[in-house]
């Protein structure tokens, strides 16, 4: 059964962003690199000004705190110029030396997708990163950026009980990131850290409510909001660091 063809997928776009998608990475596999999507604003800035000498800057500074931090924020702007804004995150499982790999490789990617225009974003298994002319930074965004379902499997309750009660249990908490597993299902929460914990949850409800109304019958899907996201995934992979959690009924 080829289940790549059976991905129901749709997209809302999100203001000028246009957006580009690959479908070559199943869900279940752990690769961190993996592609999930990206984005490019349809503005552009004109090579050689300050403002492409500013979005260098933010890029490289991307790279460089990825090194000690899962999250960082950041802004640049030489006097006279236009501020450019830029975060990343990482997964909240990711060592720090997988947090930079993913982010080096996330900010090569973003230079060849969204060369010259004057903001990108891009989400990847393991990191996510952003930079924009104007601010983005602590906004809670939940427009629907991403999402996908996997095949409907009609109604096996004892399956879909196990998956709302994983639901559930990514639901309790107050943490930026959340795992767990429950028979063969795993499931992800991650927000982006420049929210607050109330925020945070409160897009992670939103997503995960989301997510149970799109993919009704389905074992497995992604709802990715602008700042936060919910995945349910049919195998196990063990993270390498990171607290599993496994319900028990
Ligand atoms: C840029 O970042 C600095 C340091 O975090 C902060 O103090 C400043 O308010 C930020 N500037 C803008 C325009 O957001
Ligand atoms: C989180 O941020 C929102 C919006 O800025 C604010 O209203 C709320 O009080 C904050 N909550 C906490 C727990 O800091």
């Amino acid at each position: 059964m080829n289940m790549h063809a059976q991905q129901m997928f749709s997209v809302l776009s999100i203001c000028s962003y246009l957006l580009v998608f690959s479908f070559l990475a199943h869900p279940s596999t752990s690769a961190l690199q993996s592609f999930v999507y990206a984005g490019c604003s349809q503005l552009k800035y004109n090579p050689g000004t300050p403002y492409e000498s500013n979005v260098n800057s933010i890029l490289a500074s991307l790279v460089n705190s990825a090194a000690f931090s899962n999250y960082n924020n950041f802004n640049i702007s030489f006097p006279g110029t236009d501020v450019v804004y830029g975060l990343f995150q990482c997964r909240g499982d990711l060592s720090n030396s997988d947090c930079h790999d993913c982010v080096t490789y996330a900010v090569s990617q973003i230079g060849t997708l969204c060369g010259g225009a004057s903001g990108g974003v891009l989400q990847l298994d393991g990191c996510f990163v952003k930079y924009e002319k104007t601010s983005f930074l602590g906004d809670e965004d939940k427009t629907v950026v991403f999402k996908r379902c996997g095949p409907p499997i009609g109604f096996d309750s004892d399956v879909l009980t196990q998956r709302d009660a994983l639901l559930a249990y990514l639901t309790g908490g107050g943490q930026y990131f959340r795992i767990g597993g429950s028979g063969n299902a795993q499931g992800i929460a991650q927000c982006v850290q420049d929210l607050n914990t109330s925020e945070c949850q409160d897009c992670l409800l939103e997503a995960i409510t989301l997510l149970k109304s799109e993919c009704q019958s389905s074992t497995w899907g992604d709802m990715f909001l602008a700042k936060c996201y919910v995945r349910l995934s049919e195998r196990v992979h063990t993270p390498k660091s990171g607290k599993q959690f496994h319900l028990r009924h």
